[in-house]
């Protein structure tokens, strides 16, 4: 499906966006190879927490059906604001999974598979890595290309069998008996942290893990919501094991890295902006500090909590005009899943931006520092990849036409940046926004922007 982007338009008002990825993907491995009957409400029906709760649905007996028909039911976008399954019943906003413990877990019978979401493969990899049997877990195009021996190297180390295609998807995991670690990953990846630590539950003795750099720490919260030995200090987080989780209740946060994408848009347009119930976890904000240095200014405010995560709203003033920023290496880890967009709205400012030590982004769903120069090119911006850098030459888009390079990210960010091109743009590929915002483009729509889909 192609857009076509007509400036001139506003995104304004209050909205809400579907609920977190990263949480989502987590609450749904912990109730289902937990102990107890979990409700969940607002996960987000976006097509990689769909893969997650299919894949798990074939590893746990008791929570599968639920898991099977929540995954499969069709998603219908409510254009007002942003969910995907508010028109719908509220059983489909509420799932119920009966956890059954790590015993419950039974061999697939066949490959699992991931579609394009590099969480669902590397987290279950941590859950396969203690249940006692060969579990295979592959995925689409994309993940078929992405790295995997950070996460096989240290289950390997626990005591787990784990194939990779050199490197690669599909990994082959033969579960056993495990022992904790001394872990210090030499990538800063709340994946690869979180694979360890879901691995710990199931181990003998303490594991510990040191990031390089503090990701994203959604799997820290969960554990210590549900009661987990769990220790944090020195930038060290450690969980002796073994330990079964018990049942969660609560609402999931709506996702700031889709927020992004709608502040982002409001800033672009010139409009006043809200963002209703969205996760406020501080590990996840860093883009609003970047956005500040740009002149842009975004103010949260907590409202309460759910399962150990803040939630609260966002509102964005504003504003003229947008000043160029740098990034540098041991910041762009914080922002890992929002260079694009950063860079969509630094192509509009007065100079250059830096964006520094991308290596990271040419593993994610695309070799996003490539997708990015295609595609501000396309769009007919200046941009340049020096090394591992993005460099992004400002002054504006003139309009064009770009692809999305088959990734979510790149496909929201393009569209973004069209909203202010001096001319019609057109962005090719946008329907794979699905992987992590569906009702993406009918919500920019609904907040005032000139859009129209073209099949
Ligand atoms: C995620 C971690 C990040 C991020 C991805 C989601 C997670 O990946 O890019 O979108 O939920 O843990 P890395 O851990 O590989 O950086």
């Amino acid at each position: 499906m192609r857009v076509r982007v007509d400036p001139g338009g506003r995104v304004a008002g209050a909205l809400s966006v579907p609920g977190d990825k990263s949480i989502a993907h987590r609450w749904l491995i912990a109730a289902a190879t937990g102990r107890g009957v979990s409700r969940l409400a607002g996960l987000p029906r976006s097509l990689d927490t769909r893969s997650t709760a299919t894949c798990l649905a074939r590893l746990c007996g008791a929570a599968g059906p639920a898991l099977e028909a929540w995954a499969s039911s069709p998603v219908v976008a409510d254009e007002r604001n942003g969910s995907t399954w508010n028109r719908e019943a509220s059983t489909l906003d509420v799932l119920n999974v009966e956890g059954e413990g790590r015993s419950g877990l039974s061999p697939a019978g066949s490959a699992l598979d991931c579609g394009n979401s590099g969480t669902t493969i590397r987290l279950l990899a941590g859950i396969a890595a203690g249940a006692p049997f060969t579990t295979v877990l592959t995925g689409d195009r994309s993940l078929a290309r992405r790295p995997m021996e950070r996460v096989a190297r240290p289950l390997r180390e626990m005591g787990a069998e784990v194939q990779t295609d050199a490197g690669r998807p599909p990994l082959t995991i033969t579960g056993s008996e495990l022992v904790g670690i001394a872990f210090e990953p030499d990538v800063p990846s709340a994946q690869v942290k979180s694979t360890v630590l879901l691995a710990a539950l199931a181990a003998e003795g303490t594991t510990s893990v040191r990031e390089p750099v503090r990701t994203r720490d959604h799997t820290e919260r969960l554990l210590e919501a549900l009661g987990a030995p769990l220790r944090q200090a020195d930038g060290r987080t450690e969980l002796d094991g073994p330990f079964e989780t018990g049942p969660i209740d609560g609402r999931v946060p709506g996702d700031p890295s889709a927020a992004a994408f709608l502040v982002g848009a409001a800033a672009l347009t010139g409009a006043p902006l809200e963002i209703v119930r969205v996760g406020l976890n501080p590990s996840r904000l860093a883009w609003v500090d970047v956005l500040s240095r740009m002149g842009i200014v975004t103010t949260a405010a907590t409202d309460g909590e759910e399962v150990g995560e803040p939630v609260g709203h966002l509102s964005v003033a504003p504003l003229s005009a947008i000043r160029s920023v740098r990034v540098p290496p041991d910041e762009l880890p914080l922002v890992i899943d929002e260079v694009p967009l950063l860079a969509a709205l630094a192509v509009h400012a007065g100079g250059e931006s830096r964006f520094e030590g991308g290596a990271e982004l040419r593993v994610k769903e695309s070799d996003r520092l490539a997708a990015l120069v295609e595609g501000i090119r396309g769009l007919g911006g200046e941009v340049d990849v020096e090394g591992d850098d993005l460099v992004v030459g400002g002054g504006g888009l003139r309009g064009g036409t770009a692809r999305s390079a088959a990734d979510h990210r790149i496909a929201m960010a393009l569209i973004v940046a069209a909203l202010a091109a001096e001319s019609p743009c057109e962005v090719e590929g946008v329907e794979v926004a699905d992987v992590s915002f569906p009702g993406f483009v009918p919500l920019l729509r609904a907040g005032g922007a000139d859009l129209e889909e073209r099949t």
